[in-house]
């Protein structure tokens, strides 16, 4: 079977087809993960927390996304269906275009086939160079983890109407600059259901309800590994017996056929 693209994924889109994205760090499980038919495979820098022992994401180096893009892109290509890779590009390195564009370079020549950056529509210049460059950028808007300083802690987004209104509005410009997908993470699921109508291409959930095109998850957390908070969002995989691959593939197959998240993952508006 041939390789996901972002091709694949605005046609899942456009046919109603729901599509599952999951946090990898390593060859092992982005193989696991791809083989057990996840679209798409996030390089988060989630990584900071689940493997580094970080309290943020805000210490995490390009140099270690990288290093962790390199081990997937490994782990994917051993895969019967290679999944479409997408990276974080960590905090501070995409403040201005040439910056983004410097790290944007690392990532992909890296494995990446696609880089994700946390904000709003101060990102429309980054995201418009990079698409003349040929490099597909999804859009984190919501709760961007990198910006937890600024927001004081990590809480749902969008609640005011203003604010709701804005995140629509930065949705729609993100997309016209030619950002091919959108996330939005810990956003009342109304409002990630206005923003999936509103624009063309997919949009990926996490703690977004389940009226998002896809779902995206730290693996960990399905896993049922975390020791620390667990969020409203999380489900755990690991029941019933499953092995790690049959978890992995519990989860895609419920993200495809809707059952997850069901309506006590979501927050209200
Ligand atoms: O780094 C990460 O895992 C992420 C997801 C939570 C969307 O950005
Ligand atoms: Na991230």
């Amino acid at each position: 079977m041939s390789a996901i693209s972002i091709r694949t994924l605005q046609a899942m889109k456009d046919k109603g087809q729901k599509f599952s994205v999951l946090t990898a760090y390593d060859a092992t499980f982005a193989q696991l993960a791809a083989d057990a038919g996840v679209e798409s495979l996030l390089v988060g820098d989630s990584l900071g927390n689940v493997i580094q022992g970080q309290t943020s994401t805000v210490p995490v180096t390009l140099e270690e996304m990288v290093y962790h893009t390199a081990a997937v892109a490994r782990g994917n290509a051993r895969a019967e269906r290679p999944a479409l890779i997408m990276t974080d590009l960590p905090f501070m390195t995409y403040g201005d275009v040439a910056t983004g564009v410097e790290s944007a370079r690392a990532v992909m020549q890296a494995g990446a086939h696609m880089v994700k950056v946390e904000g709003d529509d101060w990102l429309v210049p980054l995201v418009e160079n990079l698409a003349r460059q040929g490099v597909p950028v999804c859009a984190h808007l919501g709760l961007t983890p990198q910006a937890v300083n600024k927001m004081g802690g990590y809480r749902v987004q969008g609640r005011d109407e203003d604010k709701a209104d804005a995140m629509v509005k930065h949705s729609v410009a993100l997309a016209e600059a030619g950002a091919d997908i959108i996330l939005l993470e810990c956003v009342p699921s109304p409002l990630a259901k206005r923003i999936t109508e509103a624009v063309k291409v997919p949009v990926v959930g996490i703690g977004a309800g389940s009226d998002t095109d896809a779902q995206v998850l730290v693996c960990y957390d399905m896993l049922g590994l975390n020791t620390q908070h667990v969020p409203k969002f999380v489900k755990n995989y690991m029941t019933e017996g499953r092995s790690v691959a049959e978890a992995l593939k519990a989860y895609a197959d419920e993200v495809r056929d809707g059952v997850f998240p069901g309506p006590e993952h979501g927050f209200e508006a």
